[in-house]
């Protein structure tokens, strides 16, 4: 997802004893020192941990996790055989074990903690398995495939006492702290209106991704794979493009909303869920079977403030989230973030008096001008071009979300996007789905803690 032309290797290199920079306008962030431990690690005092579901985003993970010390894997899983072999390779390990079945790992006693990247329909039971074995859960986002879901993967977690984290790494990354410290400062004065967009326009944007030349039913378990799903003859289509139906995915809204309601909780300090959602759009370009529309637009009401996003995947935009207050604008451009003080000096009208007779309009000016013999000097450059930071060459929030994990695994600490966060942002992606399907408002019912029509 990176466009940064570094590998994660030469960030690691380059960051760990990076000093803050400052270019002519813009400050480089100083990433933080990627570590699960607070002070040097015994071999007997080693996070081990396995992973659970290693594919595109299972091998991500394991990938980042050799950045982070004193952790181990110590076993993989997955139900297609040659992700047993992507796996070793990302975690640099080709000894590492191998397995189809995921409770085989969960009965092992030197697991500490498991990553979950499965098919989000598989979320709930492996998590909730995970937990009542006692394991510490890293579990991919969006949470929940359904609000049902969601609650119960909650209760499961404290009913075991278990360290939890949801996989929205936007809430690890330094731009994303650096966006909440401004937030946080007042800076943006009131803020009522936020809006975040994600656009692609690519096939591999649309999840139109290649089937692989060895897939079959004798490499791949599909009846596993299909779990409570309706049961369909083997279909790779829907294996490797699961995110394209309803049966497995939520679509755009469970794959990009979720970060960007993700990013935008943590920064606003919101930690609920959306009273309303109206959502719009359609099936216009990727008519190739799938559930999901290639653009959806959501309006959704908090108490405090409105929120604007949009999917669309037939426009290269990237991404985006605006937060739109009386003092001040803040801007998240993929890598970069960016603040500018609105002009809030005391100036005359000088639209309206045109409607006057110019010896009212000379008589309020002289007026005015009396009243304010001086304009204050402006606390901030409004005229200038505003603060500026970006992310660390080769930064990866996803390791520095990993190092957060197994801190808190060490720590007993919880983390921010913990289970309840993780679960308030994906019934944001429900309500949006729940609305464009049904054609209504989609209304929270946090009593009920159901969606009703509105
Ligand atoms: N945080 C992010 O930026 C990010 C990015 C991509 C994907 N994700 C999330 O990660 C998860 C996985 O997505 P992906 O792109 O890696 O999908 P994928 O299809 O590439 O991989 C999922 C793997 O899970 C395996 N699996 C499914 N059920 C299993 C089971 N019961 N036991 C063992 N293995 C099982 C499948 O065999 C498959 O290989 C999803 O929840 C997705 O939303 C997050």
């Amino acid at each position: 997802m990176s466009k940064n032309p570094l590998t994660r290797r030469q960030f690691i290199h380059l960051g760990t004893g990076a000093v803050a920079a400052t270019t002519a306008s813009k400050v480089i962030l100083q990433p933080r020192l990627l570590s699960a431990s607070p002070r040097p690690v015994a071999p007997s005092d080693t996070v081990r941990f396995a992973s659970i579901g290693t594919g595109i985003r299972g091998c991500e993970l394991l990938e980042a996790t050799t950045h982070v010390p004193g952790i181990k894997c110590v076993a993989v899983c997955d139900l297609y055989d040659s992700r047993h072999t992507a796996a070793r390779e990302a975690v640099g390990d080709p000894s590492v074990d191998v397995t189809r079945e995921y409770r085989t790992i969960l009965d092992r006693k030197d697991v500490d903690a498991v990553i979950i990247a499965v098919m989000d329909h598989q979320h709930r039971h492996i998590f909730e398995d995970a937990c009542a074995a006692g394991k510490d859960v890293y579990c991919e986002k969006p949470m929940s495939h359904t609000v049902e879901d969601g609650f119960s993967m909650v209760e499961t977690a404290h009913k075991y006492n278990r360290i939890i984290q949801i996989g929205s790494q936007r809430v690890s990354s330094v731009l994303y702290a650096k966006a909440k410290e401004i937030y946080d400062s007042g800076k943006l004065g009131e803020v009522y209106s936020i809006n975040a967009y994600w656009d692609r326009n690519s096939p591999s944007g649309a999840w139109v991704y290649p089937i692989p030349p060895d897939a079959s039913e004798k490499t791949i378990d599909w009846n596993t794979f299909l779990g409570n799903a309706p049961k369909r003859p083997f279909d790779p289509v829907r294996f490797f493009r699961w995110r394209c139906f309803t049966d497995y995915g939520e679509g755009l809204a469970g794959d990009l909303f979720v970060h960007l309601i993700s990013g935008i909780h943590f920064i606003t300090g919101t930690n609920a869920v959306a009273q309303r959602a109206q959502s719009s759009g359609g099936l216009f370009h990727f008519k190739d079977g799938r559930d999901y529309p290639d653009l959806i637009e959501t309006l959704y009401d908090y108490p405090d403030f409105k929120v604007t996003l949009r999917c669309n995947l037939n426009n290269d935009g990237g991404e985006f989230i605006g937060f739109y207050g009386t003092e001040g604008t803040m801007i998240i451009q993929n890598t970069t973030l960016t603040y500018k003080p609105q002009n809030k000096r005391p100036e005359p009208e000088d639209y309206s008096i045109y409607g006057w007779p110019k010896e009212l309009r000379d008589q309020y000016l002289k007026q005015w001008h009396a009243e304010h013999p001086e304009t204050a000097p402006l606390a901030a450059d409004v005229d200038g071009e505003g603060e500026s930071y970006a992310n660390p060459p080769g930064y990866s929030d996803t390791a520095d979300h990993q190092a957060n994990f197994f801190n808190a695994v060490r720590s007993r600490k919880p983390v921010t996007e913990n289970e309840i966060f993780g679960n308030n942002a994906a019934i944001g992606c429900h309500l949006s789905n729940f609305a464009y399907f049904n054609r209504c408002v989609a209304v929270w019912d946090p009593v009920g803690r159901k969606i009703v029509k509105g």
